[in-house]
């Protein structure tokens, strides 16, 4: 179905005669779709990475990872929800063995701006004494989460803890924290795609852009 068809009608004001009692409908599903509300994509204001960068950034840092963690016991622990998309593209560029486990952790609800409190929502599944660990991360912003879940880890007793996060927003800092391993340094915007939601919504593009202003909801607490 051709909605721009449909569009011009309503717009050429011909709509009466021909859909008199299809008005309301095609008004709400056409000049919707046609304004981008049912696009994704056209929430955007610009693309960040590609899904072919993101692909080739995943290998790099795989390969890294390969050489450094040779003869160790790796627990590759991703952070749900936003990493998902990001680690499975890793772990299939880590050529060694290694266990997978993830934790679930709440720091912003639906707002774009830190609000400090971190909980875990979903524990790891296996203990983590003297193994090596590697937290994969989508985006490091202000750090407080990821310097809360090293402080928790750190005390169950593995062997060694690294982060490897995808993208890096240094300038947002609230406590020192610097990844392992990182994709991307970006500057204050918010990055959306490739597993990072704005209200879990947008995770499935498979690429990372920003949104356009008009598409966050102002409603910050800090
Ligand atoms: P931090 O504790 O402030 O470092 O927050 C880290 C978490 O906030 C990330 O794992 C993301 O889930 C979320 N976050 C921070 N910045 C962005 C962004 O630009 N887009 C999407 N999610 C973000
Ligand atoms: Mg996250």
């Amino acid at each position: 179905m051709t909605p721009i068809w449909h569009v011009d009608i309503i717009k050429n004001g011909n709509m009466h005669v021909f859909f008199p009692f299809f008005h309301k409908a095609y008004v709400d599903k056409y000049l919707h779709c046609e304004r981008g509300e049912n696009n994704m994509h056209d929430h955007l204001c610009k693309i960040l990475y590609s899904k072919e960068q993101l692909q080739t950034k995943a290998q790099e840092l795989g390969e890294q990872i390969t050489a450094d963690y040779q003869n160790k016991s790796l627990v590759v622990i991703g952070i749900l929800k936003g990493a998902v998309i990001f680690l499975s593209d890793l772990i299939r560029e880590i050529k060694l063995p290694l266990e997978l486990d993830f934790m679930v952790i709440s720091s912003y609800g639906k707002s774009t701006h830190a609000s400090g409190v971190v909980r875990i929502l979903k524990d790891l599944d296996k203990d983590i004494a003297g193994k090596d660990v590697l937290i994969v991360e989508d985006i490091v912003d202000t750090g407080l989460t990821l310097s809360y879940l090293k402080e928790n880890l750190h005390t169950r007793g593995p062997a060694s803890m690294k982060i490897c996060t995808l993208l890096d927003k240094p300038s947002r800092r609230k406590v020192i924290l610097n990844p392992d391993y990182r994709g991307y340094s970006i500057p204050d915007e918010f990055a959306v795609g490739y597993g990072m939601d704005y209200g879990e919504r947008y995770r499935n593009l498979p690429y990372v852009g920003v949104l356009k202003p008009e598409y966050i909801v102002i409603n910050e607490q800090t």
